[in-house]
């Protein structure tokens, strides 16, 4: 069974009564298989798997759609109670933020302002101080965050690491439809062509680990991803990135991350996938 909390004292009331681990999954709704699957991750590892549900407006900019974000509660709970979800935690927003918007946020420092946060900025302060809030509301053993936000999973590891936040953030692996495309709450804005330009994204991505795995230094791996960009008009590339795994700057060699940002149409979308590259001889 799924019980549903809505207010801070419902939570605390509920959380005291969960004896074991427990693992939190941060959504803010709309959930599809890539939810289901951090659940399912979550309901291995842990004894109690809460699941919250909070449209953040602290992480949308002034134009972008807060409004616009699908809200399909009744949906949502049937995802978390097939995914063997415990509890769902759906405050509103006056039950996150009482006083109106925090003036004390966490500064994700330079990284924040780098690919996501360069393009959305303000993005990764509204994202780690909901973060925080939860985590502090929730007080999970596990965390679980999805690869596909890589950016943001680095984010709230650098986190817990430098504010000693006690909880251990487990990355889980990015959820794919069988052409490749990940799945994300966005692609349901796409039309049935711009579904099909979209794969361009992961296409790119598989072209830059190919190369890589054929033994091709990191300006052949983006050479190889830009080629199949470069064949497919309607994309707008926002940045196409090969980065060390940790997103720290400086050169990289063998373990590496190439990361994808994309317009296609109105919708922009995100992308990333593990390479590794041959180490220099
Ligand atoms: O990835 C998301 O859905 C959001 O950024 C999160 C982590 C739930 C914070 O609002």
């Amino acid at each position: 069974m799924t019980d549903l909390v809505h207010t801070r004292a419902e939570l605390a009331k509920a959380r005291a009564g969960l004896a074991g681990t427990v693992g939190v999954v941060m959504t803010m709704g709309a959930l599809h298989a890539g939810h289901e699957t951090l659940i399912r991750a979550a309901r291995e590892r842990v004894d109690h798997v809460l699941v919250t549900i909070f449209v953040n407006p602290l992480q949308f900019g002034p134009h972008e759609d807060f409004d616009r974000y699908p809200r399909t509660l009744d949906t949502d709970l049937e995802v978390c109670r097939r995914a063997g979800a415990d509890l769902v935690f759906a405050p509103a927003v006056a039950d996150m933020y009482p006083d109106g918007q925090p003036t004390v946020r966490v500064n994700p420092g330079d990284l924040g302002e780098e690919l996501e946060g360069q393009s959305r900025p303000g993005f990764f302060h509204g994202v780690l101080t909901v973060v925080l809030k939860l985590l502090q509301l929730t007080r999970p053993d596990v965390t679980f965050f999805g690869e596909k936000d890589y950016q943001q999973l680095t984010l709230v590891r650098r986190m817990a690491r430098d504010l000693d936040v006690p909880v251990e953030v487990v990355g889980v692996p990015t959820v794919r439809e069988p052409d490749g495309l990940a799945r994300s709450s966005r692609n349901r804005y796409l039309s049935a062509d711009e579904r099909q330009v979209a794969l361009s994204l992961s296409a790119a991505l598989r072209a830059g680990a190919d190369a890589a795995g054929r033994g091709a230094d990191a300006g052949d791996v983006l050479a190889a991803a830009h080629r199949v960009l470069g064949e497919v008009p309607g994309v707008r590339l926002d940045y196409l990135v090969l980065t060390d795994p940790e997103l720290e700057p400086g050169p990289v060699v063998g373990p590496a991350r190439l990361l994808i940002a994309a317009w296609v149409g109105d919708t922009r979308l995100i992308d990333n996938l593990a390479i590794q590259l041959a180490p220099r001889t």
